[in-house]
């Protein structure tokens, strides 16, 4: 298999230090990831899949390792270019969902296209069809409180999706949702991997989930206990865009 690799973590260490005892969560864990794939992370609670993807999304520096993205060594980058690397190349789904109340669903994801630099239009446009993408098009005027669980993880989703971001993170997206919706989230990410080249990282303890995956890497005790590739991911980026209008961010 010919896979280009857009994200390697290479010997991540991390220890969390509570009064005077350090307590090692990650210790010396590597994994390579390639574009159109949909990993998922599995583990016990506790074994450190959400400072994982912290470490692998930019947001939580490791203590030993290097995270490599898309080619940059992430943490010898500024903070501000670190910054600018996760607003143009990341996307990020939160458990708790992170929608603003009073926002229509078409706000909520049209809100980080105007921090691209795209105007209303535009954005109009590209939150459309990332709704549309995640079957939501028809609840694009509902706000938080007039949708399920699974609309409001699916909404999260297509905000993350609209910045067309190579990289998507996806922290227990489907805990608050009952099996068919948790499908259907799986689901929606997967196609976002393979229609549009994205590696897309997403953590869980519903084992469950493994069957709409493309791999399945589990960790225990701060190492990888298992990486299993279910299905080779198509050919790096070569669908990218077909969906969404083309890229207009600077
Ligand atoms: N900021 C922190 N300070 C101290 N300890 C922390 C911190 N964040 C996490 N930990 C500890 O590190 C370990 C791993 O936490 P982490 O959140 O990565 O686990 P997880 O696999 O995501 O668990 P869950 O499935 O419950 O979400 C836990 O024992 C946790 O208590
Ligand atoms: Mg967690």
């Amino acid at each position: 298999m010919n896979r280009q690799p857009t994200l390697a973590a290479e010997g991540i260490a991390k220890a969390y230090t509570t009064g005077k005892l350090a307590t090692a969560v990650l210790d010396g864990l590597s994994v390579t990831l390639g574009a159109g794939e949909l990993a998922l992370v599995l583990g016990p609670s506790g074994s450190g899949k959400s400072t994982l993807l912290a470490i692998l999304s930019g947001l939580l520096r490791p203590d030993r390792g290097r995270v490599v993205a898309l080619g940059e060594d992430l943490w010898r980058l500024s903070r501000a270019e670190l910054e600018r690397f996760r607003l143009h190349h990341t996307g990020f789904v939160f458990q708790g969902f992170n929608l603003f109340p009073a926002l229509t669903a078409v706000e909520q994801v049209m809100l980080p296209l105007g921090y691209l630099g795209l105007n209303r239009r535009n954005a109009l446009v590209r939150a459309m069809a990332a709704l549309e993408e995640v079957g939501l098009e028809s609840r694009a005027q509902l706000r938080p409180l007039e949708m399920s669980g699974g609309e409001k993880q699916r909404v999260a989703i297509a905000r993350a999706l609209a910045k067309q971001p190579q990289l998507v993170f996806a922290d227990e997206p489907t805990s608050a949702l009952d099996s068919t919706n948790g499908k259907i989230v799986i689901d929606s990410l997967h196609r976002i991997a393979r229609r549009f080249g994205a590696t897309v990282v997403c953590v869980s303890h519903d084992q469950r989930l493994a069957a709409g995956a493309d791999r399945v890497i589990t960790i225990q005790d701060g190492l990888l206990l298992s990486d299993r590739v279910q299905s080779d991911p198509p050919h790096a980026g070569v669908n990218r865009a077909s969906a969404l209008p083309p890229d207009r961010s600077p």
